[in-house]
């Protein structure tokens, strides 16, 4: 199947709402509210619209979302721009087919060429490893939500862009974290 990336439009947002519902819908980990979190962030301080992607079959189904949105790391006497990756979503019937992958590798494109330095986030830890997601906690950087530490990620986009930062990520208010 051929899906092409994209970065989303307005036409775009009745479609992804939907398509986050239904990709969280039986997740027991999730409170099923990620569809409105989307919508906060797009309003928020933290969206950059470049970093708002949909996957695309060749027919125009919208299959897929990611997002990655500004955060800072906190620590003593430093502020780190950073972003974080959350959430990304596929259609049910379309997962296990390297969609999800290829949003997240576009998205890391898109903001490596803006000059985004890392990405966090709290997510699977046998998925996100395979993109160079390593653990915060070697950077000693802290979540400020309760997750296992094995959850708890970064990639640094541009070598050496974590050197010397450490402290804890400030995630927008619209995450209500
Ligand atoms: C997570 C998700 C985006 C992955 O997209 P995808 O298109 O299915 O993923 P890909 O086809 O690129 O990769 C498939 C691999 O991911 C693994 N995978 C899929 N969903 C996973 C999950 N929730 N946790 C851990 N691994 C997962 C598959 O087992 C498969 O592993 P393998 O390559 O070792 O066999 C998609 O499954 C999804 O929307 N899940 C529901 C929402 C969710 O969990 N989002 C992430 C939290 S923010």
């Amino acid at each position: 199947m051929i899906v092409t990336i994209r970065q989303e439009t307005e036409a775009d947002y009745s479609a992804v709402f939907k398509l986050t519902e239904e990709a969280f819908r039986t997740l027991e980990i999730s409170d099923h509210q990620e569809q409105f979190l989307v919508e906060r962030l797009r309003t928020s301080n933290s969206f950059i619209p470049e970093l708002s992607m949909v996957a695309c079959t060749s027919d125009g189904k919208i299959v897929g979302h990611i997002l990655l949105t500004k955060i800072k790391i906190k620590g003593e006497g430093q502020s780190h721009e950073s972003l974080v990756l959350a959430p990304i979503s596929v259609l049910p019937e379309f997962q296990n087919q390297g969609i999800g992958s290829k949003l997240i590798e576009a998205a890391h494109k898109k903001a490596k060429e803006m000059g985004f330095g890392s990405v966090v986030l709290v997510g699977h830890e046998n998925y996100y490893p395979r993109f160079g997601y390593e653990l915060c906690s070697k950077y000693e950087i802290n979540m400020p939500i309760e997750a296992p530490e094995i959850n708890c990620m970064v990639k640094e986009l541009l070598p050496g862009a974590l050197r010397g930062v450490s402290g804890t990520v400030v995630f927008d208010p619209a995450f209500g974290a």
